[in-house]
C-alpha cells in the first residue's frame, strides 16, 4: 500500500474525568479539571503524529435513564464536563502541529457567536484548529437553551446546512489581504476587502462582517459525524473529515466510504477532500493472551456496571433502556429523534449483547499485540481504500496512551501506514497531504 492513512484520537466523554475508578487512576485524578491529563495526550499523540484530537461534547446533566440524573452522576457518564473550548489554547500553547478539534453544537451556538469563537481559535493555535459540527440530540441539552425538546431529527439538519453556510462566509468575510497595517496613511485594514454578509435566511439573520481578520486557514476544517441518511448528505457537503462507527466489518466500512464519496460528487466536490476516520478501540498487550485478558475484563466491568453502559444508550437516543427488557432482542417499533444511526445498529440485538460490546463500538477487535492489530489496520485499510482509525477510549489512563503512542504508531510507522513527521504547518493542509 503506498498510501499512508490517518490517525485521529476521540476524546470520548470531553473534557471530563477520565480513569478514575480502575487500576491506573493517575497521581492527579482529583484534578480532572485541570488540563494536565488532556496535555499528555496530545504530546504522545503529538510524537506519534497523529492528524487531531477531537473533543467530544455535550451541555447537560442527562436524566434519560430512569427518569434520574443519578447514574449519569454515579459514574461521571456524560457529566460533568468542561467546556471544549478552553481546554484548546492550553493543549496549543504545549503542541506545534496537533490538529485540535472541540465539538460545538448548532443547536446551542448562535452562528456569529461560533464563527467568531473559531476564527479567534485559530488565530491562537496559528491554523490547527477544527470543528466537530454537531446538531445535539438530547432533548435535556435543548432545556437548556430556551426549548422544550429538539428540532425533528432532519430539520436539525437543515438548520446546520444554514448555519455552515453563514459561518463560512463569516470566516471568509475579510479578503485574505485586508489587513495593510500602514502606519504612514494611517490604514489598519481596508474597507473595500471587509464585506458584510447580509444573510436572511430561514433560521438565521446575519449582518456580518465578522470583527477579526480572516484567520490563518480561513475556512477551518469541518469534523461531521452524521450517519443516518440526511446525516451523511449533509456531511458529504459540508465535511472535510468524517468519523463513523463504520458498520463492524471492512465490507461495511467501504461500502459506507464509497457512498459518501459518491455522494460528494455528485455534490460538485472532489471525494478526495474528505478523509473518512473509522472508530477503533485497540486493546494491546505484549503477547496475545494478555491483550485477550485485558479485554475479558472490560467485558466483564461492561456487564457489572451495565447500568452505565444502558444510561449511554438512553442518553443518545431519548428511549429509557431500563424498561426494555436486558435479554430480549430491541424490536424495529423503537424510534428515536436523537442518533438515528446508533438505534438502528442495535434494533434486534438485545441490551445485553450491546452492552457487552459497547467498548468496541466499531464493531471490529482490534485486540492484541502491536503487531497483530497493525496487521489488521493494514488490511482493513487496504480493503477499505483509506483514509485512517479515530482511536478512543471513554476513560482512558496515561497507560493506555502510551500503548497506543509509544507501542502501536511505531509498529504501523514501520510498516509505512502512517505519518513520520508533520510536513505542513496547518491543520487542513496536514489532513489533505494524502
Ligand atoms: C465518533 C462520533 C463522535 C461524535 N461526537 C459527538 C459529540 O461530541 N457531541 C454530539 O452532540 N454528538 C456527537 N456525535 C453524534 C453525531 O454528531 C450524530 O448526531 C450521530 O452520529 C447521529 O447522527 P444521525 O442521527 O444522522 O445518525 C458523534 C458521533 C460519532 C459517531
Amino acid at each position: 500500500m503506498t498510501k499512508p492513512f490517518h490517525l485521529a484520537w476521540f476524546l470520548s466523554q470531553g473534557y471530563g474525568p477520565k480513569t478514575w475508578r480502575t487500576a491506573w487512576p493517575g497521581a492527579d485524578v482529583d484534578r480532572w479539571m485541570m488540563p494536565d491529563l488532556f496535555i499528555d495526550l496530545a504530546k504522545g499523540m503529538e510524537r506519534a503524529c497523529f492528524d487531531y484530537l477531537i473533543i467530544e461534547d455535550s451541555s447537560n446533566v442527562p436524566y434519560t435513564y430512569k427518569g434520574s440524573h443519578d447514574t449519569y452522576l454515579q459514574y461521571a457518564a456524560s457529566t460533568p464536563k468542561l467546556d471544549p473550548a478552553v481546554l484548546v489554547p492550553y493543549l496549543a500553547q504545549q503542541t506545534k502541529h496537533l490538529g485540535l478539534v472541540p465539538t460545538l453544537s448548532v443547536s446551542e451556538y448562535p452562528p456569529y457567536l461560533l464563527a467568531r469563537l473559531v476564527n479567534s481559535l485559530d488565530h491562537v493555535t496559528e491554523g490547527r484548529i477544527g470543528w466537530n459540527c454537531v446538531t445535539g440530540s438530547n432533548d435535556g441539552a435543548a432545556q437548556n437553551y430556551g426549548h422544550d425538546k429538539h428540532r425533528p431529527h432532519d430539520e436539525r439538519y437543515d438548520v446546520a446546512d444554514e448555519f455552515c453556510d453563514v459561518v463560512t462566509r463569516l470566516w471568509e468575510a475579510w479578503e485574505p489581504d485586508a489587513v495593510v497595517l500602514d502606519r504612514e496613511r494611517p490604514m489598519f485594514a481596508d474597507g473595500n476587502k471587509v464585506h458584510a454578509i447580509h444573510h436572511e435566511g430561514k433560521y438565521f439573520k446575519v449582518r456580518g462582517p465578522i470583527n477579526a481578520p480572516r484567520s490563518p486557514q480561513g475556512r477551518v476544517p469541518i469534523c461531521q459525524a452524521g450517519g443516518s441518511p440526511r446525516g451523511q448528505r449533509f456531511a458529504a457537503q459540508w465535511a472535510d473529515t468524517i468519523i463513523t462507527e463504520g458498520g463492524g466489518s471492512a465490507a461495511s466500512m467501504k461500502a459506507y466510504r464509497d457512498k459518501v464519496r459518491a455522494t460528494a460528487a455528485a455534490l460538485g466536490r472532489d471525494p478526495d477532500s474528505i478523509k473518512v476516520l473509522f472508530l477503533a478501540h485497540p486493546i494491546i498487550d505484549v503477547t496475545m493472551d494478555a491483550a485477550r485478558e485485558r479485554q475479558r475484563l472490560e467485558q466483564a466491568a461492561a456487564l457489572e456496571h451495565m447500568d452505565m453502559q444502558l444510561s449511554s444508550m438512553s442518553r443518545l437516543t431519548g428511549i429509557d433502556f431500563s424498561k426494555l427488557p436486558f435479554d430480549e432482542p430491541l424490536p424495529d417499533t423503537l424510534t428515536t429523534n436523537g442518533h438515528q444511526s446508533a438505534l438502528a445498529k442495535w434494533i434486534g440485538k438485545t441490551p445485553r449483547s450491546i452492552v457487552t460490546t459497547w467498548a468496541t463500538k466499531s464493531g471490529i477487535d482490534y485486540t492484541g499485540t502491536a503487531d497483530h492489530v497493525a496487521g489488521m489496520m493494514q488490511d482493513i485499510m487496504q480493503e477499505v481504500g483509506g483514509d485512517g482509525f479515530l482511536i478512543f477510549h471513554g476513560y482512558f489512563d496515561r497507560r493506555y496512551v502510551m500503548e497506543v503512542c509509544e507501542g502501536l504508531v511505531p509498529e504501523l510507522q514501520r510498516r509505512g501506514l502512517v505519518r513520520k513527521g508533520y510536513a505542513h504547518k496547518h491543520f487542513r493542509d496536514n489532513l489533505m497531504e494524502f
